[in-house]
């Protein structure tokens, strides 16, 4: 039957009487839609495009209905991109999703919570933003899932050249210039409590260095929980490597201010971040990459040796990367103090953009009283531009959000952030039972607000970068 009316079809495109073949397929809505008088035949391009219309009105749903959906051909590819980066041996997901039967087992409540998207994280309201490293299903990836599901989770063939799945610790598909790693293998306490640790590991480089992506592997992932990445060209916190943050450091005791207060953030899924073409950021000779590691509990000891991978830029980069960030000095309202058994919000306001700017990537960070958070540039047009809305502030998905395209902000343009804190009881994460006022700290238990932005100088056409 298909196949007498696909020759139909095609006879029909050959002929040009459209209404002789509109006749034949006495296709009735379709003459509603268009107003056949006004038709000309001698059309032969709109003639094409109806054909393709109709091929698709036709076959669609017969394809549909005639073919099931199979994991190999349907639902691998989709699991593949947007869930085995964590769903994988060795990763942070609870379970691997890397075979027929790990998805099979697990169909059901992977339908749920794609369709509820749930999964894959993305806490970013993709209605005000995108970003090229959250993963994201479209519609119609999750309708197909729904759809194998209730199919009844066909197997299909294995192809023989599929790309295979994700191999354990895929490292990106460049080879990094520079490896970095702990001097030694670090003990974390198997007491079921957080810890934060620095560490300070050496670049030993005898010139700048000029880098154009940076990765990082910690040795267990299932602790890992976040880091944050300094950047120290004065050398004196070598002491502090191993240190547990809140011990008295020599970042404290010193008061060192950093060459770059943060150089890089990394959790748990995120992928390595690359830099625009010819675009570089700058690591200072003789400097040290200072981090700042948090861990999740754990029942017992465990090791720890991370790595830090560097790639470099071939040639001389044309553009420096720079970073600027909005601290909680930057906040208006004034104290930034959140009073127990309080919902408050603070908003953050930067001094005037001094030239056109082209923003490359946007991290906020608070920590476990954060509500919600939104940032925005008003530019000297009065111009709204958004940077990014997160309605339900995850502690545990402290992203350095890539914009899909650079965002450039105008010369003479404000940003601004609006944070919200909850310090009730009714906040899950709230780490005091009952509340106690919290205010700026490094650890956990108190609070902060930051919002790091990645940039570039603006150059024109950075926008289609
Ligand atoms: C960025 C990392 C990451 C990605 C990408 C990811 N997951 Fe997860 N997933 C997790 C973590 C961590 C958990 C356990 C914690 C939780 O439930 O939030 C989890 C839990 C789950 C659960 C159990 C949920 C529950 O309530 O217990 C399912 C089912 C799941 N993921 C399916 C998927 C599917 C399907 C995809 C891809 C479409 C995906 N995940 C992508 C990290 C990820």
């Amino acid at each position: 039957m298909r196949k007498s009316l696909f020759h139909k079809l095609t006879q029909l495109a050959a002929s040009s009487n459209i209404e002789v073949w509109l006749g034949l397929l006495d296709l009735r809505n379709f003459k509603n839609l268009v107003n056949l008088k006004s038709f000309q035949i001698a059309n032969q391009k709109s003639l094409c495009v109806i054909l393709k219309i109709l091929i698709l009105l036709v076959f669609t749903p017969l394809s549909m209905s005639a073919q099931k959906l199979t994991y190999y051909d349907n639902i691998e590819p989709i699991i593949q991109k947007n869930c085995v980066s964590c769903h994988r041996k060795g990763q942070i997901a609870p379970f691997t999703l890397t075979s027929y039967e790990d998805v099979e087992r697990r169909a059901g409540f992977i339908k749920k919570v794609t369709a509820q998207r749930y999964m894959p994280p993305n806490p970013a309201d993709p209605s005000v933003s995108h970003f090229k490293n959250v993963k994201r299903l479209t519609q119609e990836e999750i309708a197909t899932i729904g759809k194998w599901v209730e199919q009844g989770k066909v197997k299909g063939k294995e192809k023989k050249n599929r790309q295979g799945s994700v191999k354990e610790d895929t490292i990106s598909w460049r080879e990094p210039d520079l490896v970095l790693t702990f001097n030694e293998p670090y003990q974390i306490k198997g007491d079921n409590r957080e810890h934060f640790k620095v560490f300070v590991v050496p670049t030993n480089a005898t010139e700048d260095l000029y880098v154009s992506g940076i990765d990082f592997f910690p040795q267990n992932k299932q602790l890992a929980h976040h880091c944050r990445f300094m950047i120290d060209t004065t050398n004196l916190l070598r002491p502090d490597n191993g240190i547990e943050v809140g011990d008295k450091s020599e970042f404290q005791r010193l008061g060192v201010r950093m060459n770059d207060n943060f150089w890089h953030g990394w959790i748990p899924g995120n992928t390595a971040i690359f830099y625009p073409d010819n675009t570089a950021k700058r690591l200072p000779k003789g400097s040290d990459i200072v981090l700042n590691m948090h861990y999740s509990p754990s029942p017992k000891d465990v090791t720890e040796q991370s790595k830090i991978l560097i790639y470099l830029s071939k040639q001389p980069a044309k553009r420096l990367v720079k970073t600027f960030i909005l601290e909680e000095n930057s906040v208006v309202n004034e104290p930034f103090m959140i009073p127990k058994d309080s919902v408050i919000k603070f908003y953050q306001r930067s001094p005037v953009i001094p030239y056109d700017i082209s923003l490359i990537s946007i991290t906020p960070h608070m920590h476990l009283l954060g509500k919600n958070f939104k940032a925005y540039a008003i530019t000297p047009e009065g111009d709204l531009i958004n940077l990014i809305k997160i309605d339900s502030w995850d502690f545990s998905w402290q992203m350095t959000y890539q914009f899909d395209k650079l965002l450039k902000i105008p010369k003479g343009s404000v940003i601004y952030s609006e944070a919200e804190y909850d310090n009730t009881p009714k906040n899950g994460r709230n780490p005091y039972d009952p509340p106690r006022d919290v205010t700026y700290g490094w650890g956990t238990k108190d609070e902060m607000l930051n919002l790091i932005f990645q940039y570039l100088d603006y150059e024109i056409g950075d926008e289609r970068k």
